[in-house]
This record gives C-alpha cells, sequence and structure tokens, in this order.
C-alpha cells in the first residue's frame, strides 16, 4: 500500500522545506537580526548533505513529492548541487524548487539546472538600488537582477519573484514590481508581513492587507485579474492572470487570510529539527536519532508521530504575540 502522512486535521503533508543553512549574507529586518543568527551554530551542529539526504528520502518513502530547499540563503552553502544531484534520484520525488536572493544565482543557476533544480523563486523587496541595500542591509540589486536573467536563460521554469509589502518601506513600487513582472514574463507574488522573529509584533506596523495590492494592481494594468489554478498552485498564494497577457500575479496573505487549513508541508531546519508549522513552536529533533543510529523503519515511524503534533493553525491575525521562539532565517520561510 502507498504510504503517506496525515495530520489529525485531515491533511495529506506532501510538501517539506528544507533549510540547508541559517546563515545569510543579507539581513532584511522581517528575517533576521542585523548582527546575524546568534548563537551562531558549530559545523557539527548542522546536518551533512548525506544526513539531509536520509532524512528526504524518509519522506519521499511517505508520500512527499515536493521539496524546497531554503535557508538562510540556501546559496550560502557550499556546492549545493551535490544535494540536489543526490536527492533527484529519489523515486517519488516529483518537484524540487529553491527559494532564494539570487545573489549567487548567476554564478550557481547552471550546476542547480543540471543537478536538478526546475524552479526558482527569488525575494525582490525594491528594485531602487540604494532601498534594497537598505530592506536588505547591504543587498546588490544589481546581482540579484543578473541572477535572475541568469535563471531564465538557463531555463529555470517557472521563476518567481517574491515581494514582501511593508507599509511606508517599499509600499510605492507594487506597480513597478508589476512592470518589471510583466516585463520578464514572471509571476510577482506579493506577501504580507508576517510578525515572526524577534521583531514579531513591531512588523504588524508594516502591514499592507493583500486586498489593497490587489485592487492597486488591478488599476494600474487596467485589466481583469482572473482567478487561477496553475499546476505549481497548491501553496498559499492566491494567484491570478493578468486578462490579455500570460503573466499572473499572486497575494500571500500570511495575516489578513490565513491558509491553514490547506496547509500541505513542513519544515526541517539546517540542524535536523523537524518544525510542524511556521507560526507554532511544535517541533520534534530528528538530528539526534539520526546520529544515535535510527534504522530506514523506525525514522519513518518517528516522523509519522511527529506529524501527528502538526498544530491546527497559527494565530497571526488575533490577539497578535512576540513569536520569538524561532527566526525566520532558520525556518526558511
Ligand atoms: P510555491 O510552491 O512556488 O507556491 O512556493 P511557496 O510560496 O510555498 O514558497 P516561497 O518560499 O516562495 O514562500 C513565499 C512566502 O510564503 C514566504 O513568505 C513564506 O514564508 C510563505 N509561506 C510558505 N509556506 C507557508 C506556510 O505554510 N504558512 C505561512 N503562513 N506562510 C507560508
Ligand atoms: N514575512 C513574510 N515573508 C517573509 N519572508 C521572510 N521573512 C518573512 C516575514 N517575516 C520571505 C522572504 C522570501 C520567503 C522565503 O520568505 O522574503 O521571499
Ligand atoms: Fe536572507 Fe532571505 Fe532572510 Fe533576507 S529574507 S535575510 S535574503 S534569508
Amino acid at each position: 500500500m502507498q504510504k503517506s502522512l496525515i495530520d489529525p486535521f485531515g491533511r495529506k503533508i506532501e510538501y517539506i522545506r528544507v533549510s540547508v543553512t541559517d546563515k545569510c549574507n543579507y539581513r532584511c529586518g522581517y528575517c533576521m537580526p542585523e548582527q546575524g543568527v546568534h548563537p551562531e551554530g558549530r559545523h557539527t551542529e548542522y546536518l551533512s548533505y548525506d544526513e539531509l539526504a536520509r532524512i528526504i528520502q524518509a519522506f519521499v518513502n511517505l508520500g512527499v513529492a515536493k521539496v524546497r530547499l531554503t535557508g538562510g540563503e540556501p546559496l550560502v552553502r557550499k556546492n549545493l548541487a551535490v544535494l540536489v544531484q543526490q536527492i533527484k534520484a529519489f523515486e517519488g520525488l516529483e518537484d524540487i524548487s529553491l527559494s532564494t536572493n539570487a545573489h549567487y544565482l548567476e554564478r550557481e543557476a547552471v550546476a542547480l539546472k543540471q543537478a536538478g533544480i526546475s524552479r526558482v523563486n527569488i525575494s525582490i523587496d525594491s528594485l531602487r538600488p540604494k532601498r534594497f541595500k537598505n530592506i536588505t542591509r547591504g543587498g546588490d540589486l544589481e546581482k540579484v537582477l543578473a541572477g535572475v536573467d541568469k535563471a531564465l536563460a538557463v531555463g529555470l521554469q517557472p521563476v518567481k519573484f517574491n515581494m514582501v509589502v511593508m507599509k511606508g518601506t517599499n509600499d510605492d513600487e507594487i506597480e513597478a514590481m508589476v512592470d518589471y513582472g510583466l516585463a520578464k514574463g514572471v509571476e510577482v507574488r506579493f506577501i504580507e508581513t508576517m510578525p515572526i522573529g524577534p521583531a514579531g509584533v513591531s512588523l504588524m506596523d508594516q502591514h499592507y492587507p493583500a486586498t489593497k495590492i490587489l485592487q492597486r494592481v488591478k488599476q494600474h494594468v487596467g485589466r481583469d485579474l482572473i482567478p487561477s489554478t496553475g499546476k505549481t498552485h497548491d501553496g498559499p498564494s492566491k494567484n491570478f492572470r493578468i486578462a490579455g497577457t500570460n503573466t499572473r500575479i499572486g497575494v500571500i496573505s500570511a495575516v489578513s487570510q490565513h491558509f491553514c487549513e490547506s496547509c500541505n508541508r513542513v519544515r526541517l531546519t539546517a540542524k535536523g529539527v523537524l518544525a510542524l508549522c511556521l507560526g507554532q513552536e511544535d517541533s520534534v529533533d530528528l538530528r539526534t536519532p539520526l546520529r544515535d543510529g535510527i534504522d530506514d523503519d523506525a525514522l519513518e515511524a518517528l516522523i509519522k508521530q511527529a506529524i501527528l503534533k502538526k498544530p491546527e493553525r497559527h494565530f497571526f491575525n488575533e490577539n497578535v504575540h512576540n513569536i520569538e521562539f524561532r527566526q525566520m532565517v532558520e525556518l526558511g520561510g
């Protein structure tokens, strides 16, 4: 019988987001503190590629068909293509994708594509070099845009842009981002800032609601936005095709309208902790049993048990509290 992972709320878990590092060469304020992650882990605290691959294999055996590699910034970790190549061979794994800030993408895109990454989501919160530098605390927009072009040139399909919309910081660039997406034929997803990490509650001041974003996009393009459920739409993004074009835009209304009832994912941190929800603390350590020599059957059984702890939903939008226990940079978004 085909194995599968079903949580206590009947949701089928078929997607794992794997953070390969909690380090990043950028320092976006909504994601990590200026000084980086503290305390920085010792090398041995992080799972090796072999260990990551072993856990991913167990998930694939249990019916997971999609893996997204995240970080921190995943391309900060050396030779990521080696891990991709390793997991590409797993029978039943249909989709290996990457979420990146694209700073190193120009250099890495060919190797990643060859190794088996099919598609990439790229964070771009501003198209103005100075502002981009401020938001990311040192980022280089030129390198990111070169990374975008390279991803498109090598045929990573689809490329999607992620823009975290922050009131008073970059909300005046919604229209410019739509134009950039249209010019490149790339889907743009506008994301509500989630109140996670040490900056937690204060991030709510930057809240810019998805409904308003959609109104502005519609007004800007002067065309209808046609609800679209493409092949890659099983994530939290609500997508629309811009009438008369093949380009889609999407909104990720994580705060104003949660999508937890259709959640199909769990997260693995770079230190081997299985995080069952982005906005809740529930998690299970997989590194210790792995290093103690757990066999494949017992590992699968442990994962099945862990899934039973998956919470029903997050509570970003009610009695907002500071979700300090973990930083976004550890969870990989
Ligand atoms: P696709 O498979 O291409 O749809 O990717 P994705 O949107 O699932 O992944 P991506 O890494 O591009 O994440 C985009 C945004 O969605 C980020 O801000 C993530 O933090 C957020 N996100 C992803 N999964 C979840 C989730 O389960 N819950 C919440 N609240 N936000 C999520
Ligand atoms: N709220 C919303 N999105 C976030 N991301 C990181 N931190 C947050 C947050 N607090 C996004 C990044 C990237 C994706 C993986 O997660 O911008 O696009
Ligand atoms: Fe780095 Fe992405 Fe976090 Fe920005 S949002 S600090 S680019 S991991």
